[in-house]
C-alpha cells in the first residue's frame, strides 16, 4: 500500500492493520482540516483516491471569503451569503460558518499561509454578490496555498496515517435495534488498495470526498471529481438534499486540448469584461451588475450569446491590465493560458460556462452528523444548508475549514465514546455488504460516460425543462441497468474495475441531480427551469430530500 509520509510516497508491503479510531475519506481542505482536528483526541487514518496533492480544493483560485476587513461585519457576510442562497440557506449554519471562519483563517496564517498582504491586513479583493471586499487570496492559487499548509501539518502529525491510491467503494453498516426503533450505524468502508478490496473499520467515519464536476463535459473540476461520495452515501441510505442545485461557473477555459481549467471570477472582480465573438460587451443587457451579476445569471447570459452568435464560446478581456500586474495577480491563469499560446495581456481569453460546485449533498446537521450513526460529512459532499440554492463566491474553502474542524471534533468525540475492544469484536458477516459491483460490463465505459455527459449537459445543465429531465432520467436508468451492481466478493480489482466503479458513481450522482431537478417546479439559484422560469416562494421555500429507502420528500424550511 502507499503510505504518504512527506512529499514522496513510501511503498510498504506490511500487512498493516487498517482499523482506526476516525477514518477520513478525502484529502481536500475539509478532509485535511478534519484530520488535524480529530488527531488532537484520537488516532486518525485519512485515505485518498489518488494522492494528497489532488483534490478540488487545490484548484480553488479566487480565495477565502472572511469578514475581517475594517468595514466588514459577520452580519454583512451572513446577509450576502443568504441573499446568494435565494431563501434556502440554513441561517444558523451560515452564522457558524461566517463567525468561526475568522479564527479558522487566522490560524491558517499563523501556520504559515502566505496570503497577499497590504500593511497590517490581508489584501482583500472583491467578488460577485459580496457587499464588501472580503476575499483573502494568494494570487490566483489560494486553494494550493491553503492545502499546502494543511498537508504539511498533516504529514508532520504522528497521529495521522495517510494512505494514498485507496478508493473507497461502500460504507460498512449494520442495523442497531433500540427499544422502539432501528438505527443504521457506520463502521467504516470497503476500499480498494493494492489490488484488493479490504474493509477499513473505524469507530467514526468522515466523508469528505468533494465534488462531482466530471459528470458534465464542461467543468472547472479535476479528474478526481466523479461524485463518488454522493453515490456511496446514497447507497448506504443517507439523506441526500438540495441535489438539483449545481453551480455553473461562467468562465472555464475553452481551448482545443486544454484540460478543465477555471478562469477565476476575481478576473471580472478586477475589471475583466465579457465580449461575444463580434466584439460586443453584453452583460449590461442582462443585469444591472454587469460582469459581477450572480453566477447563474452570467452563465445563462453567456449561453444565450453563444446561441445568438452560433459560436461555441465568448471571450474574457483583461487587456486593460498590464502584463506585470497580471503576472503578479493571476500567475496561474497567465502561465496556463501561455502554455496554449495566449498572452492574456494582449489576447482575449476564450471561455464558456462549466459545472463548478454542488450546493446540495449528504444532509448533515451543524455538528456534521448524517442520518447514519457514526458517519459524518463535511466540505462539498455535505449539505449543512450554508449555500442554499446558490453559493456565494469563495465561501467553499471557508466551509471546508469550519465544518472540517466540526467534523473532526465530533467524530473524535464519538470514537472516544466507543470502547477500545469494540472494533475487533465486530463480526464482518453481520454487516450489510450492500453493494459490491462486478467489474464486468457489457458496455464500453468511455461511451457510457460520453452519453451520460451529453444528456446531462443538454437537459440537466444551465437550463432544464420537464421534457428534457424526463428523457435524461430514462437514459440514466437505461444505461445504469446495463452496468447494474451485483454482489460479488471474489473480484480482483484492477484499474478498469475502479473506472467502472467511478462510472456507476457518476450515473448515480447524475440520477440524483436529475430526479431532484424534476421535482422542483420553479427556478431558484443554480436551478433554472425554462418551463417554470419564476422563483415561486409560495410553494417552493422548501427542500427536496431523496433517500433510497423511501419516496422523495419535500422538506419544509
Ligand atoms: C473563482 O475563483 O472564480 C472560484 C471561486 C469560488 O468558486 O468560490
Amino acid at each position: 500500500m502507499d503510505i504518504e509520509t512527506d512529499d514522496s510516497v513510501v511503498k510498504s508491503n506490511d500487512p498493516i492493520n487498517l482499523d482506526t479510531d476516525v477514518l477520513i475519506i478525502g484529502s481536500g481542505a475539509a478532509g485535511l482540516r478534519a484530520a488535524l482536528a480529530a488527531s488532537e483526541h484520537v488516532e486518525v487514518t485519512l485515505i485518498t483516491k489518488t494522492t494528497l496533492k489532488e483534490s478540488n480544493s487545490i484548484y480553488a483560485q479566487g480565495g477565502i471569503a472572511v469578514a475581517m476587513n475594517i468595514d466588514d461585519t459577520v452580519d454583512l457576510h451572513v446577509e450576502d451569503t443568504c441573499n446568494a442562497g435565494c431563501g434556502l440557506c440554513d441561517v444558523t449554519a451560515v452564522e457558524i460558518m461566517v463567525s468561526e471562519g475568522i479564527p479558522r483563517v487566522s490560524e491558517l496564517v499563523d501556520w504559515g499561509a502566505n496570503f497577499d498582504w497590504e500593511g497590517t491586513l490581508p489584501r482583500f479583493t472583491q467578488e460577485a454578490a459580496h457587499s464588501r471586499k472580503r476575499i483573502v487570496h494568494k494570487g490566483d492559487a489560494t486553494g494550493r496555498e491553503t492545502t499546502d499548509v494543511l498537508i504539511q501539518k498533516v504529514l508532520n502529525n504522528d497521529r495521522i496515517r495517510v494512505i494514498s491510491n485507496t478508493f473507497a467503494t461502500d460504507f460498512i453498516t449494520s442495523i442497531e435495534n433500540t427499544s422502539n426503533s432501528e438505527q443504521k450505524v457506520c463502521h467504516g468502508v470497503y476500499a480498494i488498495l493494492n489490488g484488493e478490496i479490504r474493509p477499513i473499520l473505524a469507530k467514526a467515519t468522515i466523508l469528505a470526498t468533494g465534488g462531482l464536476g466530471k459528470i458534465y463535459p464542461c467543468t472547472s473540476n479535476p479528474e478526481v471529481a466523479t461524485g463518488d461520495g454522493f453515490a456511496a452515501a446514497w447507497r448506504a441510505g443517507c439523506n441526500m438534499i438540495d441535489m438539483e442545485f449545481v453551480q455553473f461557473h461562467p468562465t472555464t477555459l475553452y481551448l482545443n486540448n486544454a484540460p478543465s481549467f477555471l478562469i477565476s471570477e476575481a478576473v471580472r472582480g478586477e475589471g475583466g469584461k465579457l465580449v461575444n465573438i463580434i466584439g460586443e460587451q453584453f452583460m449590461d443587457k442582462y443585469h444591472e451588475k454587469g460582469e459581477l451579476a450572480p453566477r447563474d445569471v452570467v452563465s445563462r447570459a453567456i449561453q444565450n450569446e453563444m446561441y445568438l452568435t452560433g459560436f461555441p464560446c465568448v471571450y474574457l478581456d483583461i487587456t486593460h491590465m498590464t502584463q506585470d500586474y497580471i503576472i503578479e495577480r493571476f500567475p496561474t491563469i497567465y502561465e496556463t493560458t501561455k502554455n496554449y499560446g495566449l498572452d492574456i495581456s494582449k489576447d482575449v481569453i476564450p471561455v464558456r460556462p462549466g459545472a463548478h460546485f454542488m450546493m446540495g449533498g449528504v444532509q448533515t446537521n451543524i455538528e456534521t452528523e448524517t442520518n447514519i450513526k457514526g458517519l459524518y460529512a463535511c466540505g462539498e459532499v455535505a449539505c449543512t444548508g450554508v449555500h442554499g440554492a446558490n453559493r456565494l463566491a469563495s465561501n467553499s474553502l471557508l466551509e471546508c475549514l469550519v465544518y472540517g474542524v466540526r467534523a473532526g471534533v465530533n467524530a473524535a468525540e464519538h470514537a472516544s465514546s466507543i470502547g477500545s475492544s469494540k472494533l475487533s469484536e465486530l463480526d464482518m458477516e453481520h454487516f450489510d455488504v450492500t453493494q459490491e459491483f462486478s467489474p464486468e460490463s457489457e458496455l464500453d465505459i468511455q461511451s457510457v460516460k460520453d452519453a451520460m455527459r451529453e444528456t446531462l449537459w443538454e437537459n440537466v445543465g444551465i437550463e432544464r425543462s420537464e421534457e428534457g429531465l424526463e428523457v435524461t432520467l430514462q437514459d440514466l436508468e437505461l444505461i445504469g441497468s446495463n452496468i447494474k451492481p451485483h454482489a460479488t466478493k471474489t473480484v480482483t480489482p484492477n484499474t478498469s474495475y475502479i473506472e467502472n466503479y467511478e462510472t456507476i458513481n457518476m450515473l448515480a450522482t447524475a440520477w440524483l441531480i436529475t430526479k431532484s431537478a424534476l421535482i422542483r417546479t420553479e427556478s431558484r439559484g443554480g436551478h433554472y427551469r425554462s418551463d417554470y422560469p419564476e422563483q415561486n416562494d409560495n410553494d417552493w421555500l422548501n427542500r427536496v430530500l431523496l433517500n433510497k429507502d423511501f419516496e422523495p420528500d419535500i422538506v419544509c424550511l
